[in-house]
């Protein structure tokens, strides 16, 4: 079985995080986002794996090269202009051969992809989409099945009068030959919004395959710091950081001793932590220079940043090259674009 991840989405979301840096390569737990994915998929078997890009592509084949340090074989296809996520489907078309996966490549999930595939097999299904429970399903596009699983309805952003479901699209989907014969080439197009609608409303069999385990779609960076806390507590079934830690460090830190670490954190690589500074519930990337008795809490902090002496930052999240100056503040909700002076 060959999958298709797609990777080539603007990931405005997520900015400044991702204004240097594609989301597939954004470090969860100090890997590259992609890594789980691919290895989600490696673990079930799926090992011919097609990486659609369009922005930001060059990081993510520099760093995987042709996959084998994972176990698989990666082909790299650039769309000229983006496609949408059918789109680009579409568009590496020529590379497919037989029923296959598409994935969200923003994703975090304990999908079971063999119980998944096995599913669609069984049900003869042209689609099936995994769904996931939401608290609140009404910021979502949700999916309306009957009792055997086959998807009846699709209501975008509902109102509260409609919500039947907190079931919605988690981003993974097992697709026939046939689906890539209904979307148009050379166009934007949405599988969501267009593809899916299109099946149901032509009769096609497209089923959902309900999922209860772990799941998270780290578009935001409200949702990127919550995968940390979940990931650093144990809650994926299939990952885990290897030790009951609340609080992991890269390599070449210099952290003081004087400085608490309250989990859960992440310290990338070659990052400096001065005297007495409190470092709570973040996420820092690499190369990160914080000085004393600074204050770090809820907050991600990318590469290369330099946080001044007796400086805080609560709920911000700082791209790149960001500097703190020393006794300056950076507060709830801010987000400083990369190298930016801030304080
Ligand atoms: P936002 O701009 O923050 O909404 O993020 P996004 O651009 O990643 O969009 P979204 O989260 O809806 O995309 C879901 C997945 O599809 C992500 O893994 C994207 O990288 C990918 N994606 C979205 N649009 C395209 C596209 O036009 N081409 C390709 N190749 N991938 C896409």
């Amino acid at each position: 079985m060959q999958a298709v991840i797609l990777v080539g989405g603007q990931a405005t979301r997520l900015h400044p995080l991702t204004a240097n840096t594609p989301k597939a390569m954004v470090p969860v737990l100090n890997r590259p986002f992609l890594e789980y994915v691919i290895q989600n998929l490696s673990r079930h078997g799926v090992t011919e794996i097609v990486l659609a890009q369009h922005h930001l592509a060059g990081p993510i084949e520099s760093y995987l090269g042709d996959g084998s340090q994972l176990g698989v074989r990666l082909t790299y296809v650039i769309e000229e202009e983006a496609r949408g996520t059918a789109g680009a489907i579409k568009n590496v078309e020529r590379y497919l051969d037989g029923t296959f996966l598409a994935l969200n490549g923003d994703i975090f999930s304990d999908l079971d992809i063999t119980e998944m595939v096995r599913f669609h097999k069984e049900q003869n299904a042209v689609a099936t989409i995994a769904l996931v429970p939401v608290e609140d399903p009404t910021a979502y596009g949700l999916i309306e099945t009957d009792l055997t699983g086959r998807v009846q309805r699709f209501l975008e952003k509902p109102d509260p009068s409609e919500i039947t479901t907190n079931m919605i699209n988690a981003g993974t989907y097992v697709l026939e030959p046939e689906v890539l014969t209904q979307i148009p080439s050379e166009k934007q197009v949405s599988i969501e919004r267009e593809t899916f609608p299109m099946l149901v409303s032509s009769g096609r069999p497209v089923y959902s395959f309900p999922s209860s385990g772990y799941w998270m779609d780290a578009g935001t960076p409200e949702k990127y710091l919550q995968l940390h806390r979940d990931l650093l507590s144990g809650k994926s079934t299939w990952y885990t950081p290897g030790v009951d830690v609340e609080v992991l460090i890269g390599e070449g830190c210099n952290i003081d001793p004087t400085a608490p670490l309250i989990g859960p954190v992440l310290i990338g690589a070659g990052c400096t932590i001065g005297e007495d500074s409190v470092i709570e519930d973040s996420v820092i990337w690499h190369g990160v220079q914080v000085g004393s008795r600074v204050r770090v809490k809820s907050s991600v902090v990318a590469n290369n940043c330099t946080l001044g002496d007796d400086s805080t930052v609560e709920g911000g999240v700082l791209g790149d090259h960001v500097t703190v100056v020393a006794g300056g503040r950076v507060g709830l909700g801010s987000q400083v674009e990369s190298g930016e002076t801030v304080g």
